[in-house]
């Protein structure tokens, strides 16, 4: 039997080590993406061998249309065969309803939300049954806020799209999404560096403190998991309650 791959794109950023290394532990074999972070992979990658896990890289900007379909093209003709696919490749930009530019929009769109649905629909012919699949989505896709209209949208976009795709895939590949509040990282390091920002979004959380990467990566290796055999089309939220406030 060919040996299977769980593949985590963006693997070399905040949540994507902290997904690879939980996944590694669990003993998954795993394709890691990247896009810019080809130092940032190699380290991880190296720190991964020591689990015993094999590890491949792939890399593609999912940001530009051709992206889904040379990353999934090279997976296919690499003849890898995947058990579970994690679209964690993510960006955000600022700009509310009347500032968005164009460019934003698309970028933004394409990482968060175009990306992940075209890549599972691509990947079907080498995705084993059963499988998983885990979208990272965010409290921001579930809240309206007024900072990121596009990245809002995109994952509030995700997380219907978790839901159609689940739908359509049963009974053989289940689709879950996770819903992060605030965890630091590249993504948002700058913003959470503004110690007004910080003190208005953790006075705003029930819990008190932002989330760690680790607390997100163990849910997404659950989902993936056979521990969550009959859950489906779920969104499951993470955030330390700030979107219950
Ligand atoms: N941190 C949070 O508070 C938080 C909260 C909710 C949801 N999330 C979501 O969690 C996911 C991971 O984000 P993070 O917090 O770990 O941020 P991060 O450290 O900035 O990582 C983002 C990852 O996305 C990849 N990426 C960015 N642009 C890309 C492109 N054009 N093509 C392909 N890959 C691209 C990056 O790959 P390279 O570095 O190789 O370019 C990087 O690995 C994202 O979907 C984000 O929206 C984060």
């Amino acid at each position: 039997m060919e040996e299977k791959y769980v593949l985590v794109t963006g693997a070399a950023g905040g949540l994507g080590s902290a997904i690879s290394n939980e996944l590694a532990k669990k003993g998954m074999n795993l394709l890691l993406h990247y896009n810019r972070s080809a130092e940032g992979v190699r380290a991880l990658e190296k720190e991964l061998l020591k689990s015993g896990v094999k590890t491949e890289l792939v890399s593609a900007d999912l940001s530009k249309l051709e992206g889904p379909g040379m990353l999934s093209e090279e997976i296919i003709n690499r003849g890898f065969h995947l058990s579970g696919l994690v679209n964690n490749a993510g960006i955000g930009r600022p700009g509310n309803a009347a500032t968005v530019t164009d460019e934003d929009w698309d970028a933004v769109s394409n990482v968060n939300l175009r990306a992940p649905v075209l890549l599972v629909k691509k990947l079907l012919p080498v995705m084993a049954r059963p499988s998983s699949v885990v979208n990272i989505a965010s409290a921001a896709g579930i809240r309206v806020g007024v900072s990121s209209i596009s990245y809002e949208v995109a994952k509030a976009g995700l997380i219907h799209a978790t839901r159609s795709m689940a739908i359509a895939l049963a009974p053989d590949i289940r689709v879950n999404a996770v819903a992060p509040g605030y965890v630091r990282t590249n993504i948002n390091n700058q913003r959470l560096s503004d110690e007004r920002i910080l003190n208005g979004i953790l006075s705003r959380t029930p819990m008190k403190r932002l989330g760690k990467p680790e607390e997100i990566a163990k849910l997404v290796s659950f989902l993936l998991s056979d521990e969550s055999s009959f859950m489906t089309g779920e969104t499951v939220v993470i955030d330390g309650g700030i979107t219950l406030a």
